[in-house]
This record gives structure tokens, sequence and C-alpha cells, in this order.
């Protein structure tokens, strides 16, 4: 990852801004939700700087012409690979199939869902937002690590968390919402502040085993992409009458490429960032104790229900 120029970052670069001349060409990256939104501009980037990239998407025929509509662009070749991660079993599914790509360089877990009302589960029986954002993103992580560090060259994963993380709790004894009140945004926050502390947990395990893979979270900004615009009530309106004053998705996708290549981010492994610049998490956040905990959880439930699902 070389040729940076010293180009000045801020809320309103774009992706391709961010990439500041980086060349990416041999490299491999994988990008959760690559169909939409900031995970479209995030591979129009990566692909624009040379990377071949892997579209993950639930829906491979928008994912198929997410890609066709890109790749006369840009110079990486877009492959797309099913993956709905409300569903342990596609989970498994994909991880077999990016098991064979020839080598995977970066992991940008950005695919979400937000403010989900009425509750509902995915279909191994989690929470949907907490199953989908964190726990199909821990599960997909712990079938495609073991392919980066077994690389010995450094790598990226980068996962899409939220400034909501503030209103966020880990609920370690009821992670999956089965005891207490649903609240749809509380929910969403909760979810976002396990992304973190996934990071947090999954650099201080992978600085211990002396790995060169490196994790960054980050805050994207408020951006107007369609996950604003189908939760209803005074969610959408907010989307739909401030859009002028959002980022765009190119400019959401920017810190997502500041993450995932910005030399000077080298050794802050566990860093969060927004508008491309390293930032404090709220305090919740910087619970390392919590990490290992909520760590340890997800390990436990991701393994139990794919016993029960008869795919462990
Ligand atoms: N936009 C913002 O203001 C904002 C602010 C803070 C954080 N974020 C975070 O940024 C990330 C990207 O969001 P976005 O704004 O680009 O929204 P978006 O356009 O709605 O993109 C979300 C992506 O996640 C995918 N997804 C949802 N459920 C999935 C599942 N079960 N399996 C696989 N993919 C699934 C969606 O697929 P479908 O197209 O099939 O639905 C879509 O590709 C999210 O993690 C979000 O929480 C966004």
């Amino acid at each position: 990852m070389v040729g940076s120029k010293p180009i000045k970052l801020g809320s309103r670069s774009t992706a391709i801004e961010a990439l500041r001349g980086v060349d990416l060409t041999g490299k491999v990256a994988v990008v959760t939700g690559g169909n939409s939104g900031l995970g479209s501009e995030t591979i129009r980037a990566l692909a624009t700087a040379g990377a071949d990239c892997v579209l993950c998407c639930r829906n491979k025929k928008a994912g198929q012409a997410v890609a066709a509509e890109l790749q006369p662009t840009v110079k990486g070749k877009i492959s797309v690979q099913r993956l709905d991660l409300a569903d342990l079993s596609s989970i498994k599914a994909a991880g077999d199939a990016l098991a064979s790509l020839p080598s995977l360089d970066l992991l940008v877990l950005n695919a979400g869902v937000m403010a989900v009302r009425p509750k509902q589960h995915t279909k191994d029986g989690f929470e949907l937002q907490f199953g989908t954002n964190h726990l199909g993103h821990f599960y997909l992580s712990s079938q495609l690590l073991p392919k980066m560090k077994k690389q010995g060259t450094p790598g990226r994963v980068v996962v899409l968390s939220s400034s909501a993380h503030g209103f966020g709790r880990i609920h370690i004894d009821d992670l999956n919402c089965e005891r207490r009140w649903y609240g749809a945004w509380a929910s969403y926050g909760n979810a976002k502040l396990a992304n973190l502390l996934f990071v947090k947990e999954l650099a201080r395990r992978l600085q211990e085993e002396g790995s060169p893979v490196e994790a960054f979270a980050l805050h994207p900004g408020i951006c107007h992409t369609s996950i604003g615009e189908h939760m209803g009530g005074r969610a959408t309106v907010f989307y739909c009458m401030y859009k002028p004053w959002l980022k765009s998705a190119a400019q959401g996708a920017a810190t997502t490429i500041y993450a995932a290549t910005a030399p000077e981010l080298s050794g802050k492994s566990g860093a969060y960032l927004e508008d491309c610049h390293e930032a404090k998490p709220w305090r919740c956040a910087r619970d390392a104790d919590m990490a290992r905990r909520l760590w340890d959880k997800s390990e436990e439930l991701v393994q139990a229900a794919l016993k029960k699902a008869g795919l462990a």
C-alpha cells in the first residue's frame, strides 16, 4: 500500500480522495453489504486503486447489477458472493467459498441494519440487529481471519460502527434480548457498541499473536443512504428533509477507505476513526474487560447455534 500523497482529509472528503493515490494492485478485499450505500462506494474506491474486490450481499442479483455498473470504470476485478448475515448457514457457505481466494488483505465488515421495528430475529433466533451487525460479522471473521493471518503480510479488518455506540450497552447475560424490553434504537446502539468492542478485543488478540493484521472501527458520519429510508416515522422524515446536509455515500465511505489504506495508521490497531481521523470513542467502548467477555459470549452463542443447526 504505497504512494500516499499529503492531502488533508476531512468530513467532506470522498472515498476516492481518501485513497490519496494509494496503489492496491495485487490486493484482495472482501466487503459485506457491497451492493448499496457506503459498501458500493467502498468497492468503487478500492477497485479504482486496483484491488480485486468480492462484493458480498444477500441478494446476488442486486450485487451483480452493482458489480456490472462499477466494473467498466475501475481497475480491479469485482466478483459477487452471496452472504446473508442473518443466517449462519449462509455465512458458513460464504466462508467456505471465500477460502479459495488467492489471498485476502482487506476485510471490510460494512453491512448493517438500523433501528428495526418491531423486534425481529435472524434465522438462528438471534435478535436481528445484534445478530446481523455483530454476531454475523463475528462468525464471518472467525472463518476468514486464519487465512489473513497465515499470509504473514499486513492486512486490515475494518468494521463499520456508529456514533450510536454511545447510547449502547452490553447486557452480557441477555445479549439476545430475551428478558428485557426491546427498543429499536437501543438495540442498534448495543450492536454498534458490540462492533467497537469486537475491534478492541480483536486488535488485542492480533497484537498478542504478533500478527501483522490490524483492526479498526469507525463512524462514517450521518450519510444519505437507503439505511435511513425504510425505517418509517420521524427517522425517514429526518433522512429525507436533511438530505442536502448529510454526507453522500461517497463521503461516508471515505473513513472506511482511510481505515483500510492510510499508512499512518500502521501500529495503531484498535483505533476508532471519524471523518478520516482518529477519534475518541465513548467510555463504554473503552472497557477491555467487557470486550473480552463479549468475545467469549459471542463465541458461545455462535457455537451453540451452529451445533443446533447441525453445522458444527
Ligand atoms: N448511513 C448512515 O448514516 C450511517 C451512520 C452510522 C453508521 N452506519 C453504518 O454503515 C454501514 C453501511 O450502511 P449504509 O448507510 O451504507 O446503509 P445501506 O445502504 O442500507 O447498506 C446496508 C447494507 O447492509 C446490507 N445488509 C443488511 N442486512 C444484511 C444481511 N442480513 N446480510 C447481508 N447484508 C445485509 C444491505 O443489504 P440489502 O441491500 O440487501 O438490504 C446493504 O447492502 C452500516 O453498518 C451502518 O450501521 C451508517
